[in-house]
């Protein structure tokens, strides 16, 4: 399914939320900070729009390893990345969250953006974000949720609904985006969210409500 969205997947994004996932990306890439010579892993790394965020606002000693599980996103990233001229310090491979290829504390801080929400064992997922942070390296959450206010969530259900004849109508595949509101409402609610991290292994677990709850960002210390 996200090859098959990849081509067509950042103009969507800004259109569906209607330009606000770039403050909320900003939001997260604020906690998740590089330092000088920092390695950042960036989970589901898509089409590369959080590591390239990254990279513009980090030292340029800094790298980030980009990993995901669709081909089809990777290459719409390595585009980018070329474009940027920040091929060299963005590194990307085929793998699952499920099972990283890396060795244990071998990251300073771990990113996911909008990708925990769809992986198949999501403990897992979590559990080895924390296996491959060095000990007080941070991972950053940032996903789509169910807004609590009845009103919100009904407005937001009804704008939901639009979103396959949108994705048609920009040349993207309408039946990836109806499962898009499907998999927020299967998701876990930002408290069930922070308990999986604290029983992953994460300390001094927060979270914070972006935009009556629509979506939440989460840090967690390895
Ligand atoms: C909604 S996109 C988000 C992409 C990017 N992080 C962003 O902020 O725009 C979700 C990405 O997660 C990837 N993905 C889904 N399940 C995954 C898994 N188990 N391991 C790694 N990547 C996964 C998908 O292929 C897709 O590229």
């Amino acid at each position: 399914m996200f090859d098959r969205i990849a081509p067509r997947y950042d103009l969507l994004n800004r259109v569906l939320s209607l330009g606000t996932d770039l403050s909320w990306r900003r939001r997260a890439l604020d906690l998740a900070r590089l330092g000088e010579g920092s390695r950042a892993l960036d989970v589901g790394t898509g089409t590369g729009d959080f590591a390239l965020a990254l990279l513009a606002r980090s030292p340029r000693s800094a790298t980030v390893t980009g990993v995901d599980i669709s081909a089809g996103m990777l290459q719409v990233a390595e585009r980018r990345a070329t474009r940027a001229g920040v091929g060299a310090r963005y590194e990307r491979l085929i793998a699952s969250v499920e099972r990283l290829p890396f060795a244990d504390a071998d990251f300073d801080v771990v990113v996911a953006g909008f990708v925990i929400r769809n992986v198949g064992d999501i403990p897992r997922g979590l559990g080895e974000m924390h296996r491959v942070l060095r000990p007080g390296g941070r991972a950053v959450i940032l996903d789509l949720h169910t807004p609590r206010n009845p009103t919100v969530r009904r407005l937001y259900r009804a704008f939901s609904l639009l979103s396959p004849r949108l994705a048609g109508a920009l040349g993207s595949d309408p039946e990836a985006y109806r499962y898009l509101p499907r998999s927020i409402e299967a998701f876990h609610d930002p408290e069930a969210l922070a308990a999986l991290l604290r029983s992953a292994g994460f300390a001094r677990v927060r979270f914070e409500r972006l935009t009556f709850g629509i979506a939440a960002i989460h840090v967690g210390e390895a």
